[in-house]
């Protein structure tokens, strides 16, 4: 049966346009990482684009540094966005063959256009589906997905593929939204994640808590040693992403700064957590 073609995020059609029109802002904040930044101090004000790049790339080497990467590895980075994590793993390390996939064209062309391989790496970018892995068994020592999850048609699928294309022994490390046990109930109930989240942030499944994760990467052949909350450190995201959708003022805007509120006060609650996972295929 054929399935609808997955569509890219919307927020990517806003950003993609604000990095046309060469926006600094948007260019310094995101034009390398597309997602949450990391800080020491979770009190941190980031005043500018420059700070929250600073703040993105800590997340992505926090993810990275969980499986741990280390130099001549083969690395798959699912939903890599414009590279960033790929680009980063560039400057870090040596002789890595690394792949990053992608439903989106558009972010590719960026990737591939803002990646240049130095220090004896390789890199290839695909476009496919999470949950459709076009390559063959026991092919990679790492698969990273930063903050993409969520967004996937289904959570088992992608963590089967994951399992599936990752060496005996080989680790896989995400960054993801999960609620608390309480915060499940919450979230249905008021419905994060519902119809004005999909219009803004796309689809978005944050609805499986952590003993399910586990649950659901233990059936398909992973060991789950650790899932590291980093909430706290993720909290200064929120009025910067809400501050500058706010000045975008692309049709919907409001629909993504009242979306980050919810998402914000969900987070502050403890109804949602932002957790580093990694696992290692049996
Ligand atoms: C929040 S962005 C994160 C991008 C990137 N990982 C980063 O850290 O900069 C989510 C990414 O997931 C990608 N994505 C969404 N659904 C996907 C799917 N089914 N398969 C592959 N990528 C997908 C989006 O196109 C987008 O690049």
């Amino acid at each position: 049966m054929a399935h609808a073609p997955i569509e890219p995020p919307p927020y990517f059609d806003a950003l993609l346009e604000r990095l046309a029109e060469g926006d600094p802002e948007a260019t310094a904040a995101l034009g390398r990482h597309v997602h949450w930044g990391y800080w020491s101090d979770p009190d941190a004000i980031p005043c500018t684009g420059a700070d929250y790049a600073v703040a993105a790339e800590e997340l992505c080497r926090r993810v990275c540094d969980a499986a741990p990467v280390r130099d001549g590895m083969r690395v798959l980075d699912v939903g890599c966005g414009f590279g960033g994590t790929i680009a980063s793993l560039n400057e870090r390390f040596q002789n890595l063959d690394m792949t990053g996939v992608n439903i989106d064209p558009r972010q590719l062309a960026r990737a591939a256009e803002m990646v240049a391989p130095i220090n004896g790496n390789r890199t290839a970018w695909v476009e496919a589906d999470a949950c459709a892995l076009p390559f063959a068994d026991d092919q990679f020592d790492v698969v990273l997905a930063v903050e993409c999850v969520f967004h996937f048609p289904s959570r088992a699928t992608f963590l089967a593929e994951a399992s599936r294309v990752l060496k005996p022994g080989g680790r896989l490390a995400l960054s993801d939204f999960v609620p608390s046990a309480e915060g499940l109930d919450a979230l249905r109930k008021h419905d994060i994640g519902g119809s004005e989240t999909r219009d803004s942030y796309g689809a978005v499944n944050i609805l499986c808590g952590e003993p399910e994760y586990r649950a659901l990467a233990q059936s398909v052949g992973f060991i789950v040693p650790a899932i590291e909350d980093i909430t706290p450190h993720t909290l200064p995201t929120y009025k910067f992403i809400r501050n500058m959708a706010a000045r975008w003022q692309a049709t919907g805007a409001d629909a993504y700064v009242r979306t980050t509120r919810r998402l914000e006060v969900s987070s502050r609650v403890g109804w949602l957590r932002y957790m580093i996972f990694n696992a290692t295929r049996s």
